[in-house]
């Protein structure tokens, strides 16, 4: 089984661009909609909730473990491999690799959570495949909780995304990662404020490539995971609300279990 976790829903983007390049493979999901958001929590303790999720996802019979959270991928990466016996992958490094592909002029926008930007990963690992890059990062607290909300096109919104896309715009960017879970919700309002010109890398379509790849190229691996087309969805926390949520990324109804990891201690 294919193990995803993210802070809460948002990490559904990632699971839809899983289901879309590994059709047929079995998923768990934890979402830690008990403890969301993470983007505003400190290293410390994001690290601790990381280490948490996943041993839940293990015990769940996950045999690969993604990240779908940005803000996890990038606190508690190196925290998670060591402690955990299993592949596991996180979000950052494929969206930078497909970026790299994708800008012609070196000059990049990044936007994420507060947590994500303040730890500089992007730009880190940008700057050591490509030196000569400029890189421009913003965070964009806001976006999180207004897609949440189902605020997806409101007139709030678009003005909201121009101003923080503003800086960005005006150093004339030529690529764009969105570096969180929910953001891939806003590509079309982001692209319309963004312009035409700039190319935007969605984290959750790049690392779902990235894990197909990987499986393609490990077929003992791949072998061991099972491909029954079945996804099991465990949030730690349930609301109508959560479900609405669920089903505006996904795209249809799922059954969310209430579960995690304070229920297995
Ligand atoms: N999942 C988080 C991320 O991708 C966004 C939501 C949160 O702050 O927990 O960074």
């Amino acid at each position: 089984m294919i193990g995803i976790f993210d802070s809460g829903i948002g990490g559904l983007t990632v699971v839809k661009g899983v289901m879309d390049a590994l059709p047929g493979y079995d998923i768990v999901y934890f979402g830690d909609t008990a403890r969301t958001p993470y983007g505003t929590k400190s290293s410390r303790t994001v690290v601790e909730y990381a280490l948490e999720d996943t041993e839940f996802l293990v015990k769940n019979g996950a045999k690969i473990i993604v990240m779908a959270c940005n803000t996890a991928s990038s606190v508690a990466t190196e925290a998670v491999r060591a402690a955990f016996d299993v592949p596991v992958y996180e979000v950052i490094t494929p969206a930078v690799d497909r970026c790299l592909e994708a800008t012609k002029k070196g000059i990049i926008g990044v936007i994420g959570t507060r947590a994500t930007i303040n730890s500089g990963i992007y730009e880190r690992k940008i700057l050591e495949k490509k030196p000569d890059a400029r890189v421009h990062c913003a965070p964009c607290p806001l976006l999180v909780p207004l897609v949440e909300e189902g605020w997806r096109n409101k007139p709030e919104t678009r003005m909201i995304v121009k101003k923080y896309l503003h800086p960005l715009k005006v150093r004339q960017i030529d690529t764009l990662i969105l570096g969180c879970t929910h953001y891939p919700v806003l590509k079309d309002v982001i692209a319309r404020k963004i312009g035409k010109r700039v190319a935007i890398i969605d984290s959750s379509t790049a690392t779902a490539e990235s894990i197909r790849q990987f499986a393609a190229d490990n077929p003992q691996l791949d072998a061991s995971f099972s491909k029954t087309d079945t996804a099991r969805f465990f949030v730690s926390d349930i609301t109508p609300h959560f479900q609405e949520t669920a089903k505006s990324i996904i795209g249809r109804n799922i059954v969310l279990e209430h579960s995690g990891p304070f229920d297995l201690k």
